[in-house]
């Protein structure tokens, strides 16, 4: 028997003010665009916001629905939109924020399973990094490095192919 582990590495700033200016400026709009989702059943509003080696930012936000399951997370939403609108673009970073009607919003919040999912298949295809950047509207902040130290074991398009 061995026994195997697994770590990453991420980093934690005490606010928005101590992040380099491109990723305090992502955050921002992040934050912002939580005003747009569309949440009337949990009222926790998402935003992401990426930013795009075209130099483009893209925003999308929760989407939600009477049948819950057909509703859509903020994160998911942004992935597809930049595959809508700019096929190819490779994402350089992703900034996450929430406002909630019933929480605080001091702390970052970190994808679900299935958006780490998505973000990892963004990563195989635009084999490049995606940094995350996960705050509140205000509080710490967290960077990781890669979306796939999100989620170690993924499965990935790899295993379709094999013979
Ligand atoms: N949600 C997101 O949009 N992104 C996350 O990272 C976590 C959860 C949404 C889904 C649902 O509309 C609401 O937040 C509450 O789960």
């Amino acid at each position: 028997m061995k026994t195997n582990s697994f770590e990453f590495v991420y980093d934690i700033y005490d606010s928005i003010e101590e992040l380099e200016k491109e990723d305090a400026a992502l955050l921002e709009v992040a934050r912002a665009v939580t005003e747009q989702a569309y949440a009337p059943y949990s009222r926790f509003f998402v935003g992401a916001t990426v930013k795009l080696d075209n130099g483009k930012m893209l925003s999308g936000t929760n989407q939600e629905n009477a049948s819950f399951p057909a509703g859509i997370c903020a994160e998911r939403t942004v992935l597809a939109a930049v595959s809508s609108v700019y096929p190819g673009a490779v994402i350089h970073a992703m900034a996450i924020s929430f406002s909630s009607a019933g929480a605080a919003s001091n702390h970052p919040i970190s994808p679900c399973g299935i958006c780490r999912q998505s973000l990892i298949e963004q990563e195989k295809r635009q084999q490049a990094p995606m940094r995350i950047i996960l705050g509140g509207q205000v509080g710490p902040v967290f960077v990781i490095h890669s979306a796939s130290h999100l989620l170690p074991f993924s499965f990935t398009g790899e295993e379709l192919n094999k013979d």
